[in-house]
């Protein structure tokens, strides 16, 4: 498939989800998941969290994932296949708008990361909660763009860096901070919402995690950034690298809730 905007590859989803582990495995705990029940990942990526769940829900359960990448999914498949849950593990490529399920199919459903690359994120939200069971719970967990953070003096380029990302890289930037709303909207009931922030005191990391690169390359190619602005960003950014204060945060929005009667 041709690259779609805000584009990740494996490596990057294995980098990132290594270092929120305990973000996914605090979504689980939320989600009440436990052996011989049937869940539903979507977006799924490389089987990001399909193994995971497998072992939780054991051989007597059973776990979907999908994605509407076919690489990501072709990936997903082998990951289980190595990791030993091929059997209770399927992956499949399908829209996160038009899921292949049953209504009310799901004991819980997840999607991590994925709304923010979402167009109409509501009609994903709406068929999770289809394909959940009465009283299942679906849980989302997304970035808030809005507080990407980056401790700098050029504020003004940072800020309008932050902007570039949240309303040109990726298709619904703000994500995280709309899920209230829409959990409200779709009527769950017993509704969570938990902010966690991460911190990135590696300026390589964080260039990769934030995908600075590409950020910067828009910035000037379509933006009114010129190369002086994005010299000077460099700069300071590299200095506290070197002088080991780089400073970077951001949050990511947890909600969780329940399927109503
Ligand atoms: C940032 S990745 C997160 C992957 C995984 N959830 C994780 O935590 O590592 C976003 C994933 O959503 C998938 N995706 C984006 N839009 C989608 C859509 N409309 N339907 C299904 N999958 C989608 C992408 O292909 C990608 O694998």
């Amino acid at each position: 498939m041709t690259q779609l905007k805000g584009y990740v590859n494996t490596e990057y989803l294995q980098t990132v989800g290594e270092f929120i582990s305990n973000l996914k495995q605090r979504s689980y705990t939320l989600m009440q998941i436990h052996p011989g029940q049937t869940i539903l990942d979507v977006g799924c990526g490389p089987a990001s969290d399909t193994i995971q769940l497998a072992h939780l829900v054991g051989q007597v359960g059973k776990v979907f994932g999908v994605d509407h990448d076919q690489n990501m999914i072709d990936e997903a498949e082998k990951c289980a296949e190595i990791a030993g849950v091929s059997g209770w593990v399927k992956h499949k490529c399908a829209d996160s708008g038009s899921l292949p399920f049953e209504t009310n199919t799901f004991d819980a459903c997840r999607s991590e990361r994925v709304f923010q690359h979402l167009l109409d994120p509501e009609q994903t939200l709406s068929e999770m909660i289809r394909v959940t069971k009465v009283g299942g719970r679906v849980a989302v967990l997304d970035t808030d763009w809005s507080s990407f953070s980056i401790d700098t003096p050029e504020v003004d380029i940072e800020r309008r860096l932050a902007r570039v990302n949240a309303e040109r890289v990726l298709n619904n930037g703000y994500s995280g901070r709309q899920l209230y709303r829409l959990f409200k909207r779709q009527e769950l009931t017993d509704i969570t919402i938990e902010i966690h922030p991460l911190v990135v005191t590696d300026y390589t990391f964080a260039r990769q995690c934030a995908v600075l690169d590409e950020i910067e390359y828009i910035a000037l190619t379509e933006y009114s950034f010129t190369d002086q602005e994005i010299q000077r960003w460099h700069t300071y950014l590299e200095q506290a690298d070197v002088s080991g204060t780089f400073f970077g945060s951001i949050n990511q929005v947890m909600a969780v809730g329940r399927k109503p009667r």
